[in-house]
């Protein structure tokens, strides 16, 4: 149990001299991961460390899986993401969600040509209006930074989120509760803080009663701006399109139909705005913003007053100003009405209340020069080009790069060399180069394939396109910029399962000269591994004789692992999990599959006519694991010069990998060995071994092991727990097994 002094921890047991009940248990452990949950992510002051906060999730996990009578949507351990959902259900808005109506700042040329008298013309015109409806000089206001993000609304009854939903139309929106639940900023059970204002005096004491019977809270899901950057760098590595800026990542993450998904995407939420509520008064903004703080619901910040037309602008131009400090990207400001009795007297005009307007800021653009087009060579073989720029001052920093991403974004703006270029930074953080201005005389269409010459820039190997793919991708297996990510792969628990040998062990392989591809591995000795420097030249840290002396013995027994795991290590494009136990089950051993007739047959029966049935190969029945493409990349990785160079590895070190699932015409089979052959299993809920190791056992005899629960199931094996697979089967009605009975199906 946690030392914390008020940490809401479970009570002792000995108290009570009774051990507390499972459901005491459970609830104990979601009200104190909530509590460390907010102190972590809303006021980013953590009580425990990472270790504690996951074995008290993992001790919660434990306790569901085992109870699922005590199920309940909110509970922390569902910040992860639930089961995928197959369509968005629709949310009536109890209020209607309205936009609000924009006022423009200027350009140059609006100013000129409308006879405004300066950049804040509609601004000012705005607050005239203001003045005049509530027949007074001196309105008070507030102005905060306008997020570019998707507004959403939060609906609490009792203080529990019941549902979460998107505009949509403003009347209905799409409910996404099943997302917002991962982001983990947002509440699902409000509790009242010892809040910011309060901060540091003792606990409050509030009782439930300060939380109001229905609130509904209005703000965006954003994504900060450095995860936007990093998400799509990833995704420029793994040859996926990217987003155009946060806002498109944001939305485009909110409409997912997996939250699995979406929990690994970092949203973020800020409340600006209230719908439906029964609760105390609220007279101001104020009030409001203080009811937020202390039900720590995160909200937008600053908040700054005005009462006049002059004050009204020095707090637009300063959010300009610091706007580009935030960790979100910001497109004007929002100037509101503070008083909430003179809301009401302006009332709404039929699309957005007269109380509220956005100010829009004009992007901040520059123009420069494109003086070079440089072609990097990410982890994955992913060549992405990168425009190098005369270096310009935007929104507060210089630019002086911006990634093209791939060649069709650079088709599609018709970037060339030496072009004079306009240059924004998407989401005031990516530099981006929004179109070409003009071009130098006599440039010429750019093109990525001619630039590298059509060989990778890094170790001159071939370089090609894959179909649904805009990258072009280094496919020399061998090439040095990917060594780290073969090596990696090559040593993970579904490959060879190299213990020791993790990322941190790879990059120091690679960058101190020992390994360029997952085969040289076989040629350290224990003794330079040992001396392995893992840490920097001025901080040297060594890898150490018993850490080698694991490694080596692992490499050791990795020779005899089955052929499936070795194709699957080898890290050949397509070449998935399934199709290389599939390519294990129709060749004997690793130096079969290079002249593999089999490969050869799939590939010139496809070329053909691929209706009429092949009948020499109707006999292997080939799943559709393996198929025309993963047939190609396997044949030419083997003609390829990294492949011939691997095979020629292969027989110096004496490695010939053998199939442990030999079986290319089922028809022959001994189906005494192979008792579960022609079965389909789903496995779901927690069981006493790895799922890994049983889905191992259970292909070793034959079955095969699905992710979803169909018509097609022979079993569904349920541990522990197993929430929506286990209700699926029941409804299809499918045999559902538990441990013992699978253990005898092994058996025969
Ligand atoms: S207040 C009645 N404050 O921008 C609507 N909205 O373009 C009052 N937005 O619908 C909205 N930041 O989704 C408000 N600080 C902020 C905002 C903000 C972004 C969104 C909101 C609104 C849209 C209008």
């Amino acid at each position: 149990m946690l030392a914390g002094h008020d940490t809401p921890a479970m009570a002792d047991p000995d108290l009570f001299s009774q051990v507390p009940s499972a459901e005491a248990q459970i609830r104990e452990l979601r009200r104190s991961l909530g509590y460390h949950n907010r102190l972590y992510y809303s006021q980013a002051e953590p009580e425990i460390s990472d270790a504690d906060y996951d074995r008290l999730f993992r001790e919660l996990e434990k306790l569901e899986a085992k109870h699922p009578e005590f199920h309940d949507p909110n509970s922390p351990t569902l910040r992860v993401g639930g089961a995928p959902i197959s369509g968005f259900q629709q949310v009536r808005h109890a209020v209607p969600m309205l936009s609000i109506d924009d006022v423009f700042e200027l350009g140059a040329e609006a100013v000129a040509s409308s006879g405004a008298s300066c950049p804040e013309q509609e601004l000012i015109d705005y607050y005239r209006r203001l003045q005049k409806n509530l027949d007074r000089d001196e309105v008070a206001v507030t102005i905060e930074p306008k997020i570019d993000g998707v507004a959403v609304t939060l609906l609490y009854r009792d203080g529990k989120l019941a549902y979460a939903a998107t505009r949509g139309d403003g009347q209905t929106g799409d409910d996404v509760t099943h997302n917002v639940r991962t982001i983990r900023s947002i509440p699902l059970e409000l509790v009242v803080q010892n809040g910011h204002a309060t901060r540091g005096a003792s606990r409050a004491s509030v009782t439930d009663a300060s939380i109001p019977k229905l609130l509904e809270v209005r703000g965006e899901i954003f994504m900060p701006n450095e995860a936007f950057a990093a998400l799509n760098n990833e995704r420029d590595e793994a040859g996926l399109a990217t987003f155009a800026n946060p806002r498109n990542a944001a939305a485009g993450t909110l409409k997912q139909l997996d939250p699995k998904v979406v929990a690994t995407r970092p949203l973020a939420f800020l409340a600006h705005g209230l719908g439906a509520y029964e609760g105390p008064v609220l007279e101001t903004e104020h009030a409001f913003h203080e009811l937020l703080s202390r039900l720590g619901i995160p909200q937008n910040q600053p908040i700054l007053n005005a009462s006049n037309l002059a004050e009204v602008l020095a707090a637009v131009a300063q959010i300009n100003h610091d706007r580009h400090a935030l960790d979100y990207g910001t497109d004007g400001a929002v100037v509101k009405v503070l008083n909430r009795a003179e809301r009401e007297r302006l009332g709404f005009t039929s699309r957005a209340p007269r109380w509220a307007a956005a100010y829009k800021f004009l992007p901040e653009q520059k123009e420069t020069t494109l003086n070079h087009i440089i072609i990097q060579v990410g982890r994955t073989g992913v060549l992405t080009p990168v425009a190098e720029l005369t270096p310009v001052l935007i929104s507060g920093s210089t630019v002086a790069r911006a990634t093209l991403h791939n060649q069709d974004e650079i088709s599609k703006k018709d970037i060339r060399l030496g072009a004079t270029v306009l240059v924004e930074k998407a989401g005031e953080i990516i530099p981006a180069i929004v179109k070409v201005i003009r071009y130098p005389e006599g440039a010429k269409p750019f093109s990525l394939f001619e630039s590298v010459g059509g060989k990778c820039p890094s170790c001159s190997g071939p370089i090609s396109q894959e179909e649904g793919f805009v990258a072009w991708r280094c496919t020399n297996f061998q090439c040095p910029a990917q060594a780290v990510t073969h090596i990696k792969h090559f040593a993970g628990r579904k490959a060879l399962d190299l213990e020791g040998l993790g990322e941190i062990v790879a990059e120091a392989l690679v960058r101190n000269g020992h390994c360029q591809s997952p085969l040289d591995l076989f040629s350290l000795s224990e003794d330079s591994l040992a001396n392995l420097n893992l840490g920097t030249d001025d901080a040297p840290r060594r890898f150490g004789e018993k850490n080698a002396a694991k490694v080596i013995a692992a490499l050791e027994a990795s020779k005899r692992k089955p052929l499936h795991r070795w194709l699957f290590a080898m890290g050949i494009r397509q070449l998935g999990e399934s199709a290389a136990r599939e390519l294990a089950r129709l060749h004997r051993t690793l130096s079969e599959i290079p002249d593999s007739e089999i490969l050869a047959e799939v590939l010139r029966d496809t070329r053909t006519d691929a209706k009429k049935k092949n009948e020499w190969l109707a006999k292997y029945t080939i799943t559709g694991d393996v198929g025309r493409a993963v047939a190609e990349a396997v044949v030419s990785f083997f003609k390829s010069t990294a492949g011939q160079h691997a095979l020629v590895r292969f027989a110096e070190l004496g490695i010939d990998p053998v199939s442990e699932n030999y079986l290319p015409i089922a028809a022959e089979a001994d189906l005494s060995a192979l008792p579960l052959a022609g079965k389909t299993f789903v496995i779901t809920g927690t069981l006493s071994m790895d799922r890994d190791e049983m889905k191992e056992r259970i292909e070793a005899k034959g079955g095969k092991v699905s992710g979803s629960v169909s018509a097609k199931t022979s079993y569904v094996l349920a541990g522990e727990g197993g929430g929506s697979k286990r209700e699926k089967a029941e409804k299809l009605g499918l045999a559902i097994i538990g441990e013992d009975e699978i253990l005898k199906l092994l058996q025969g």
